[in-house]
Formats: structure tokens, C-alpha cells, sequence
């Protein structure tokens, strides 16, 4: 009977799951989906703990199961709490590594598990001969892939929030990819040929997995983190499945094989929208660094605006598109960005964001950032839908974007971003782009849309920016 409501349990988990991530795929729906899913979450983790039974045994330890939740649910309230925008693509990469951990962890316990039931029974007999391979195979996948997740996520946190630089050394790629082809040979040796002493070789397979994981990101330019992450994200994913597979759990292979099947399709998408392959993501140090912004360009004038003027051009237009970009997040500036869209719609002038699929640091960001500031979604246009519209606006106000309007990615084929699709707003009659400097983004390029006749340059950070902006227009 029990273990019938435990299916149920993990029936609802799986269920729960799919229909989460069907509606985080919608910013509108976003939040309940995510509400859903960790409640799914929440039922099978209950279910488990009070429900589980193997040879009419309950889990017990319940002491340390709900210590451990409570320490965990501690630390991840407060550390979701406190976490500013733009440091979320550092949160989910520790997270992230945090499931890579608990995997290999798995790993080690079952593999211990095997050598323990079965070890003292067979003198002289390897025990790991009367192991089914495929629950071998399972364990060491498990423990590479979960142990490459942890390591590579905790470097990629370190190299986002500045506290690791970028290192690489010449031949670095060579030299990983005979690291993995060692760990995959030993792995292959450990399971078809066991030796007396198994133990040994499964910990030199964990520590050569953990130093392949710091290897394998070290050389990436930390820019390029967010798609590192996701990739990671999807290892995590199959590691957490591979665990499914070892206790026959069907919600964490359900769940494993829906994060890793995310993840790698995020990380596809993230690739193609900026048009870069993963390998080129993978070995390439773009953004890192050793950035090409070296090669500057001489560029001609510029022309700044004042914000008088920005006032009265945009009061006075029919239609408005504002492009959002990471410096609107740095500058936490999506709530005056809401508040100078109401008031601009309350004289009459029509305005909409535009929002390209890379803007930010990571895939969404645009979209979480004014979804916090209540922007209606409607009011979001994806990039073909705006890319339609620019040569029907009178103005397009850019904040803190700078290479997802770049029409290098256009013209230029010796540009790194050449060929990323982006925001054809030099089709609108005027540009202002609001920035601190004449400073390069995130690919450390010169752009020359801040050259053009009809771009205007309006200096400062973009919230004290649309602050006085807003002053200006209340007061015309
Ligand atoms: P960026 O090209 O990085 O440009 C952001 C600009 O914001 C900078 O030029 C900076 O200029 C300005 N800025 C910074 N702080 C500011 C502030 N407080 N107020 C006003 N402006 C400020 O950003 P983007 O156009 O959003 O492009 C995103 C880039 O990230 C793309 O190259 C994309 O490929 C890459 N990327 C994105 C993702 C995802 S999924 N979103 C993942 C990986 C990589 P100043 O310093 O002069 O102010």
C-alpha cells in the first residue's frame, strides 16, 4: 500500500516537473512553474523519506536527513535573497556544482556499498567480478561526469565573481583530451579487467576527473561562463540520472534526464545565438581576457545628446523602442526604465522593448530583469519582431547595450561577433545610446553604431540617467 502512494509520490514529481519547465519556457508563467515544480520536488523528497522501505526497513536517520535539509534550505533562502541580478549566472553555477558533488558522492556510497556486501564474502576473489557491469558502468559515470560538473562549476563561480583568473598554457587543449582519454581507459580497465585492489583505481579516476573539470573551464574566457554553466548544467543532469538508474528512483532519473536534456538545449541555442559553435565557445578565448579589444579601430566623432533634449525628442515621437542591455542590469535601472515607459505612454507615445536572446550574461536576463519591475510582457519583442518594427520608430533608446546592436556582426567578417544576429536599430530615424564611457562590452569590440549620423550618445549610468530623464520630461 505504501509503496503504491510512493509511486504516486514520484508520479506527481515527474509530472510536476515537465509541466514546471513547460512554464518557465513563458515569463508570464515563469514563476508558478518554478513554485510547481519544487513542489513536485518537495512530494517526492517526503515521499522518500517517509515512505521508502528495502526489506521492511524504513530510511530511519531521520536526524541527519532533517539537519541536513535544514542547513541546506538555510543557506539556499539567504543566498537567493541576497544575490544580486547580476551576480545569478555565479549562484546557478555553484548550485550546479553542489548537484555534480552529490552525484560523485552517490557514486563513492554505492561503489563502497558493492565492495562492502560483497567484498568479505570472497577471499581472494575480486568482488567486483560478480558485479553487473552495466551497475558498474553506471557508478563510474556517475562519479566522471558528476565529478567533472563540481569542479568545472566551482571554477566557473571563482571566474565569475573575479576571485579566479583566466589561466591557460600552450598545448592545454591537447593535454585534456588525453586526460579524458586516460580516465575513459582506466574506467574501461577498472570494469572489464578488475584488479585485486579496485578501490585505488576508482579514486585515481575521481581525482583525475575533478583535475579535468578545473582544466577543461580554466582556459575559457569568462565571459563565455553562462554557456559553460549550462553545459555543466546538463552533465549535472546525467550524473543526477545515472543515480536514478543505481536505486531504480524513477523521479531522479526523471528529473536528471529533463536537467540535462534542458541544459544541453540551452546551451545549443545560447551557441546559435551568437552565432559560435560549442567548440568554438570551448576552445576559442573569446571575451576572456585576451580579448581582441587590443585592435581598436579609429572610429571618427561621436555626438552626445543632453538630457533636455533626450526629453524632448522622446515626449514628442510617436513610437519608442528601448533596448535593454547588461549595463541595465549592472545598473539596477529596470524599475526607472518602467516607470519613463508609463509616464512616456501617458502622453501618448507608443513603447515597447526590445529584447535580443543574448542581452545580459545569461539566456532570459532581459526578461527576468523587467519581469521584477512589473514591464508587461506583452510589451517584450523578441529580436525578429522588433527587427521588423525599427523602421517604424521614431526613437530607439539603448541602456547599457553594446554588442547585441553592433552591425559589425553585420558587416565586418573580421569581427568575432560576425554573423550573431542583432538588433537592426540603426533602421529607426534616431539612436540614443545611453553607456558610461566609450568603453567595449562584453567581446571587447569597437561599434559603430555610436559613430553613425543619427546615433547620440547619452553619458551616464543608466539608472541616475533615466532618473533625471524622467525629472526632465515631468517637467516640460
Ligand atoms: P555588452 O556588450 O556587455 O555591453 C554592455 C554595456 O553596458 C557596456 O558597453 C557598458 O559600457 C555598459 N554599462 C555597464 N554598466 C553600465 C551602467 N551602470 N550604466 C549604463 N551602461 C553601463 O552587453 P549586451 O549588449 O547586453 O550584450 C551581451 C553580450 O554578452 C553579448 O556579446 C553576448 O554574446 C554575451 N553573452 C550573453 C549571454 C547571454 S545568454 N545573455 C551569455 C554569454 C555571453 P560602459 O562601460 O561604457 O558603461
Amino acid at each position: 500500500m505504501e509503496l503504491n502512494i510512493l509511486t504516486i509520490c514520484y508520479l506527481i514529481g515527474s509530472v510536476t516537473f515537465i509541466l514546471g519547465l513547460k512554464m518557465l519556457s513563458n515569463p508570464a508563467t515563469a514563476r508558478k512553474g518554478n513554485l510547481v515544480a519544487a513542489a513536485g520536488m518537495t512530494v517526492a523528497i517526503f515521499g522518500t523519506i517517509f515512505l521508502y522501505e528495502e526489506g521492511g526497513q524504513k530510511l530511519g536517520n531521520y536526524g541527519w536527513i532533517f539537519g541536513g535539509i535544514a542547513i541546506g534550505t538555510i543557506i539556499g533562502f539567504f543566498a537567493a535573497k541576497k544575490v544580486k541580478m547580476t551576480a545569478m549566472p555565479e549562484m546557478v553555477s555553484l548550485f550546479n556544482g553542489m548537484g555534480g558533488a552529490c552525484a560523485a558522492l552517490i557514486s563513492i556510497v554505492e561503489f563502497n556499498h558493492l565492495l562492502g556486501a560483497m567484498g568479505h564474502s570472497f577471499d581472494n576473489i575480486n568482488p567486483l567480478e560478480f558485479v553487473n557491469p552495466g551497475v558498474f558502468i553506471i557508478i563510474l559515470l556517475g562519479l566522471i561526469i558528476g565529478s567533472v560538473s563540481f569542479a568545472g562549476s566551482v571554477i566557473a563561480w571563482g571566474k565569475l565573481n573575479g576571485s579566479i583568473k583566466d589561466f591557460s598554457f600552450k598545448g592545454q587543449h591537447i593535454f585534456n583530451i588525453l586526460l579524458l582519454l586516460v580516465i575513459v581507459s582506466l574506467a574501461t580497465y577498472l570494469i572489464g579487467w578488475p584488479p585485486a585492489s579496485p578501490a585505488i583505481l576508482f579514486y585515481i579516476i575521481f581525482v583525475l576527473s575533478l583535475l579535468y573539470g578545473i582544466f577543461f573551464v580554466f582556459p575559457i574566457g569568462g565571459a563565455d561562463m553562462p554557456v559553460v554553466i549550462s553545459l555543466l548544467n546538463s552533465f549535472t543532469g546525467v550524473a543526477a540520472a545515472c543515480g536514478g538508474f543505481l536505486y531504480n528512483n524513477k523521479v531522479m532519473l526523471t528529473g536528471g534526464i529533463l536537467v540535462g536534456a534542458a541544459g544541453t538545449l540551452l546551451t545549443i541555442l545560447m551557441c546559435k545565438a551568437m552565432n559560435r559553435s560549442l567548440a568554438n565557445v570551448l576552445i576559442g578565448s573569446f571575451g576572456g581576457s585576451t580579448t581582441k579589444s587590443g585592435e581598436k579601430k579609429e572610429q571618427g566623432n561621436y555626438k552626445e545628446i543632453t538630457l533636455s533634449d533626450t526629453a524632448v525628442l522622446m515626449s514628442y515621437s510617436a513610437r519608442v523602442y528601448i533596448v535593454p542591455g547588461y549595463g541595465l542590469a549592472v545598473a539596477q535601472a529596470q524599475h526607472a526604465c518602467h516607470e519613463l515607459e508609463k509616464l512616456l505612454e501617458s502622453k501618448g507615445v507608443e513603447v515597447k522593448y526590445a529584447i535580443h536572446p543574448v542581452a545580459g550574461r545569461m539566456p532570459g536576463h532581459m526578461n527576468v530583469l523587467l519581469a521584477e519591475a512589473d514591464v508587461p510582457y506583452d510589451k517584450l519583442l523578441e529580436m525578429e519582431q522588433a527587427n521588423e518594427e525599427f523602421h517604424n520608430t521614431d526613437v530607439v533608446l539603448i541602456l547599457g547595450a553594446n554588442d547585441v546592436v553592433n552591425p559589425a556582426a553585420k558587416t565586418d567578417p573580421s569581427s568575432p561577433i560576425y554573423g550573431m544576429p542583432i538588433l537592426d536599430v540603426e533602421l529607426a530615424k534616431n539612436v540614443i545610446v545611453n553607456k558610461r564611457s566609450m568603453k567595449p562590452g562584453y567581446a571587447g569590440i569597437e561599434n559603430d553604431l555610436f559613430f553613425q549620423p543619427k546615433t547620440s550618445m547619452l553619458f551616464g549610468d543608466a539608472k541616475k540617467v533615466l532618473q533625471d530623464l524622467i525629472a526632465e520630461i515631468k517637467n516640460l
